[in-house]
């Protein structure tokens, strides 16, 4: 049986072959579907990506009717028992778990990477009080690229190697800072003896002690959170790094703008949008009314629902597990019962079941980070960090792939035809 794919366009009454490869077909050899005269060939119109694929990937593999996760064929859950964000880091990137000597090297590369610019805290300043921390970071990572003019080099095996290591080194050190700056602390410089998330915590909280010393239940908690965030396939933010990517712009600015697509709602800054919905419910009495105005199309229930996790998604979980170690650490956050309770009640009605929407990531996310201390406007920053490898591993696949063209999707044109120019009097 050939793997092609027989059209018969109605209009014209022929015939068309079209191979299929990988369970896809080309959509530039539609092209040649066409009515003939000044037709440019059939296209295909696909807003949001819902069926498209606009890249081959080796990175991360999805099944969202099982809730299946792997990156690179390891499975999310053994990733999240065993492993440590750095070594994933290196597996993301890399396509292997390294061996002893590698992931001696790999974490002494990140974290002689750990310090920016003075100039950067400077500029830092300029920022208001209350200035929001994402939105800080993604300035921040932008203005990166005038302190690293090598990083332009994007063809350059060492060069991007290098621009590699400083951002997955140097995203939780700005994080840090903008947090520090939102609270008027001084701030924290790296402490290369502790873990990456032992440091990361450091330069937030560490306040007049000599050394700080991180709670090592909520290093790990932080680790796991860190690891099931690290990468996730064609996401917003990450196709975002692609497009930009693409112009063969340098990858701080390109990152800047992935990361400026994780802080909308519907993406990385859902968490923080479930922790103002858990508060605004406010308690569990209240739960059914909330959720009759979600059924009648007054807001969503933020944490639930996925492009395309379609039986549950497996970070969610997990993280559900890792709240209630985080809990017997913190105390219990006082919202995690009209979570539990809005949970329950959701994935009972029938709204949420014709649509198979189920808790997210993001549902329980947010608890823990505030549970940890962190305030919401962190929450996105903190995905950022942990998304910064699997942003950097995708764009370097995409430059690396033969196949890569700048991004540059077609529109249907639905405006006015040829018209002449009115002059203002006359219109
Ligand atoms: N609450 C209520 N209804 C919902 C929700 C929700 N959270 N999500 C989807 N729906 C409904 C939606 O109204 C629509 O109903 P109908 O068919 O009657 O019009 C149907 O379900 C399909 O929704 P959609 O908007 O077409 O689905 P999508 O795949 O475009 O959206 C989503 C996916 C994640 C943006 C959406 O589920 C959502 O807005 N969820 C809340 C925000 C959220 O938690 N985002 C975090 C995503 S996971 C972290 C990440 O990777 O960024």
């Amino acid at each position: 049986m050939a793997d092609t794919l027989s059209i018969t366009d109605n209009r014209t009454g022929k015939t068309y072959e079209v191979p299929i490869a990988e369970g896809t077909i080309r959509a530039t050899d539609l092209k040649k579907i066409t009515t003939g005269g000044d037709d440019p060939g059939l296209a295909t119109y696909d807003p949001a990506f819902m069926n498209t694929a606009a890249c081959r990937s080796k990175i991360t593999f999805i099944d969202g009717d099982k809730g299946i996760l792997m990156y690179r064929g390891y499975p999310i859950e053994q990733l999240a028992e065993h492993s440590t964000y750095l070594e994933t880091a290196y597996l993301i990137l890399f396509g292997e778990l390294p061996n002893k000597p590698q992931l001696e090297k790999w974490t002494h590369d990140i974290t002689m990477h750990t310090m920016v610019h003075e100039n950067i805290k400077k500029f830092m300043e300029g920022f208001t009080y209350d200035a929001h921390p994402m939105s800080v970071f993604i300035s921040t990572v932008a203005a990166m690229s005038t302190f690293y003019p090598d990083s332009k080099q994007i063809f350059n095996a060492d060069s991007r190697r290098k621009q590699i290591h400083r951002l997955i080194a140097k995203t939780p050190t700005i994080a840090a800072f903008a947090y520090r700056h939102s609270t008027g602390r001084p701030y924290v410089y790296p402490d290369n003896d502790l873990s990456f998330t032992g440091n990361f915590l450091n330069m937030l909280f560490k306040m007049t002690e000599v050394k700080y010393s991180p709670n090592k239940k909520l290093e790990r908690a932080l680790d796991v959170l860190f690891i099931l965030h690290a990468d996730h396939e064609q996401n917003c933010s990450t196709s975002s790094m692609r497009a930009i990517g693409s112009s063969h712009v340098d990858p701080f600015s390109s990152m800047a703008g992935a990361a400026a697509a994780l802080y909308g709602p519907l993406h990385g800054g859902a968490n923080e949008a479930v922790l103002r919905m858990l508060k605004e419910i406010g308690s569990v009495d209240h739960i059914p009314a909330f959720i009759k105005k979600v059924k009648g199309g007054e807001g969503r229930l933020m944490g639930f629902g996925h492009r395309v996790y379609k039986s549950y998604d497996p970070r969610a979980k997990i993280i559900k597990q890792t709240a209630y170690e985080v809990f017997e650490v913190t105390g219990k956050n006082p919202l995690l019962d009209i979570a539990l309770e809005l949970e329950r009640i959701a994935l009972e009605d029938e709204y949420f079941i014709s649509r198979k929407l189920y808790p997210n990531v993001d549902f329980y996310s947010g608890l823990i980070y505030q549970a940890m201390g962190f305030p919401v406007e962190m929450f996105a920053v903190l995905f950022a960090i942990a998304r910064t490898v699997g942003w950097v591993a995708q764009w370097e696949e995409m430059l690396l792939d033969p196949d890569t063209k700048i991004a540059r999707p077609k529109q249907v044109y639905e405006g006015a035809q040829t018209r002449d120019y009115v002059p203002l009097g006359k219109r």
